[in-house]
């Protein structure tokens, strides 16, 4: 299942290295919020570059992967829900084809401390 990222401060927790994100692949991950909910989430990496998203459908509210840490369609250019189909864009999670074309994935803003990737632990707040 989704890697557990370790606690830090309460809002923001380490996610990984940007390493142990196969480059042009997905990981999925664990948060815990302040209030002790698991926040469930993802993360896509083409070489230097890391977008992290909320694992969370905006058609049904449903985790968007299709096996563990898998998010992207076949040839990996595009982020896919496992339950209905919709095809989201890496660079904004944007809905470009679906039941929920032009909504959007929550984004999880990163924040960079040496070689290691940190996220707030409450990314819709
Ligand atoms: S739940 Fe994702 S497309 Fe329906």
């Amino acid at each position: 299942m989704s890697g557990e990222a370790s606690g830090e401060d309460g809002a923001t927790q380490r996610l990984c290295a940007p390493g142990e994100i196969p480059d042009g692949g997905s990981r999925g991950f664990t948060l815990r919020a302040a209030d002790g909910r698991e926040v469930r989430v993802f993360a896509v990496r083409r070489g230097d570059v890391v977008r992290a998203y909320v694992n969370r459908c905006p058609h049904r509210g449903t985790p968007l992967d299709w096996r563990p840490h898998e998010f992207l369609d076949p040839d990996g250019r595009h982020i896919l829900c496992a339950t209905h189909g919709a095809v989201f864009r890496i660079e904004d999670g944007v809905c470009i084809a679906g039941p929920c074309t032009f909504e959007q994935l929550t984004p999880l803003p990163l924040e960079r401390r040496g070689d290691e990737l940190f996220a707030s632990a409450d990314p819709e707040e």
